[in-house]
């Protein structure tokens, strides 16, 4: 079993958004895969990196096809994007600079906030983008 099992209830309807999901999906299985098997610190923290990088491209294209489209709630999915962003930043840094938190952990509250986002937030505008 993959740490986060494609699933279609993901699908937001949104062509560009869930083939995004799908590739973060793999990129997350992969880094899960990568500190299992324990490979070299360094290329687990560049997945880690790319993983990260690859989302704020993500949140930017969603928040600029919610501004385009005219979403109601854009504004509250910005912060709820932003915030997730600071939250993952200040891991980020106690992994760095303390240690006091581990990589998994970390996985485990970032696949956590995600799947849940998808499933109630990013449905919601992909719901209202659709019309
Ligand atoms: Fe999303
Ligand atoms: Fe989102």
């Amino acid at each position: 079993m993959a740490f986060i099992d494609w699933n279609d209830n993901f699908l937001i309807g949104i062509r560009e958004c869930d083939i995004q999901h799908k590739k973060l999906v793999n990129m997350f299985n992969a880094l899960h895969e990568a500190i299992r098997l324990n490979i070299e610190k360094k290329a687990i923290e560049e997945a880690l990196y790319s993983l990260v990088k690859y989302f704020d491209e993500h949140f930017k294209l969603e928040e600029e096809l919610m501004e385009k489209g005219g979403y109601p709630e854009v504004e509250e999915h910005k912060e709820e994007h932003k915030n997730f962003k600071e939250k993952l930043n200040n891991m980020l840094q106690s992994y760095q600079e303390k240690g006091n938190i581990t990589l998994r952990e970390m996985l485990k509250f970032f696949k956590n906030w995600w799947i849940n986002h998808i499933l109630i937030m990013d449905k919601k505008y992909g719901i209202f983008l659709k019309k």
